[in-house]
């Protein structure tokens, strides 16, 4: 093998640029994306098309995604997500580099929908295939969208992730503490539901907080007393029932705002339990990779004004941008997944068609696995 030997003041060759086709189906949005990753090193990429196909209204009568349900939707409408965001792109099979799928962690039926499809399609077409772990797909976006250049700190916050990942290279990561029990969008949904709000509950929750007083109740701060970035949002819904039942037996019945003080006590707890974990996750970062460029945040949480309010201004008093990917990309989409694809797939990774569709795999292999398994899916 020849070995390129660089003179002093002479750049490493940029990698040529990849187009990436990235499927998605670990829970219930079976998506298919065409991306186009630059030659340079940290410029974003170009989507060319992203294709969700939501399974919302399937599972809307359920209170929760039903695995089997999930997986015979995703099996049928794979091969459809895969056609329209070629079409979208006005490109075919063979204009592509690689193919890039999900092969875990989620739920096995959905992940197997997923990588069966690449599989025939890598078959087909004869183009390489590349396994990519969910999470690495959710960290690695603000590479995506903004360039940025590793190391960085991302708080993962969705209805079925809730923790902090130092990202130091597309295959390397150290998880510094999550969620040992419900993630953050479930006790998001579990408040509405609470309540009598709709789903999903965040959205809700934070529209009803707008007319209420932070101050009204005093909901528990979990795992504040203790070290640590490790986190638990299961004990708030409790409290935040009690506290309910205190309110309907005061005044015979559930004011409005009553409903709009509960609202914003849970927000600003969330909100305030974040922040403090997450600048104990930037010292914890900062000891590992002083370099740090920045703190990221990512998942469907992320898009509680509250909380990238808190984040924002923690963010800034360390001198750190915060970056958010805009929200369909924060959410699950297969344009993440082509773009960690590309990635891994210029590090060398290439899978054969003993592939294997996993439901639980830790992105950091070396912390002790984290307790609970979210109402979509192992957390992993
Ligand atoms: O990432 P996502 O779309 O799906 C997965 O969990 O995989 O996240 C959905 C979660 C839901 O629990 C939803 O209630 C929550 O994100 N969410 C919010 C907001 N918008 C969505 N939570 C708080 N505030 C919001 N504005
Ligand atoms: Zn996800």
């Amino acid at each position: 093998m020849s070995e390129t030997i660089l003179r002093q003041g002479e750049s490493a060759p940029h990698p040529r640029p990849l187009t990436v086709l990235g499927l998605e189906s670990s829970c219930d949005d079976t998506a298919a994306a065409v991306l186009r990753m630059p030659g340079a090193a940290n410029a974003p990429g170009e989507i060319l098309a992203n294709v969700v196909m939501d399974q919302t209204a399937l599972h809307a009568a359920f209170g929760g995604v039903v695995p089997e349900l999930a997986a015979r939707a995703h099996a049928e409408k794979m091969d459809l997500a895969v056609e329209q965001a070629l079409a979208e792109a006005g490109l075919g099979l063979s204009d592509l580099d690689v193919i890039a799928v999900t092969s875990g962690p989620g739920l096995i039926g959905g992940v197997l929908a997923g990588v069966m499809c690449a599989k025939g399609l890598s078959a087909g077409s004869g183009l390489p295939l590349v396994g990519v772990n969910h999470l690495a797909g959710h960290a690695l976006t603000p590479r995506l969208t903004h360039g940025l250049a590793f190391p960085y700190l991302m708080l993962l916050v969705s209805g079925g992730h809730c923790q902090f990942l130092l990202v130091q290279s597309p295959s390397q990561y150290r998880r510094l503490g999550g969620t040992i029990d419900d993630a953050p969008g479930e006790a998001f949904d579990k408040t509405a539901k609470i309540l009598g709000l709709p789903q999903p509950g965040g959205p809700a929750v934070q529209r009803a907080a707008e007319t209420g007083d932070a101050k009204a109740f005093a909901l528990p701060r979990p795992l504040l007393d203790r070290p640590g970035c490790d986190m638990s949002f299961s004990g708030l819904k409790t409290a935040l029932l009690r506290a309910r039942d205190g309110a309907v037996a005061a005044h015979g019945g559930l004011r409005s705002q009553d409903r709009a003080d509960l609202c914003a006590s849970f927000q600003a707890t969330v909100a305030a339990v974040l922040r403090e974990k997450t600048r104990r996750a930037l010292a914890a970062a900062r000891e590992i990779a002083p370099d740090l460029s920045a703190l990221c945040i990512a998942g469907g949480v992320a898009a509680n004004s509250m909380l990238r309010a808190e984040l924002d201004a923690l963010a800034q008093g360390e001198d750190l941008p915060l970056i958010a990917p805009p929200l369909r990309l924060c959410t699950d989409n297969g344009a993440m997944i082509a773009w960690a694809g590309g990635e891994l797939y210029r590090l060398g990774q290439r899978d054969g068609f003993d592939l294997a569709a996993r439901p639980r795999w830790p992105l950091d292999q070396t912390s002790p696995a984290l307790l609970g398994s979210g109402r979509k899916g192992p957390k992993a």
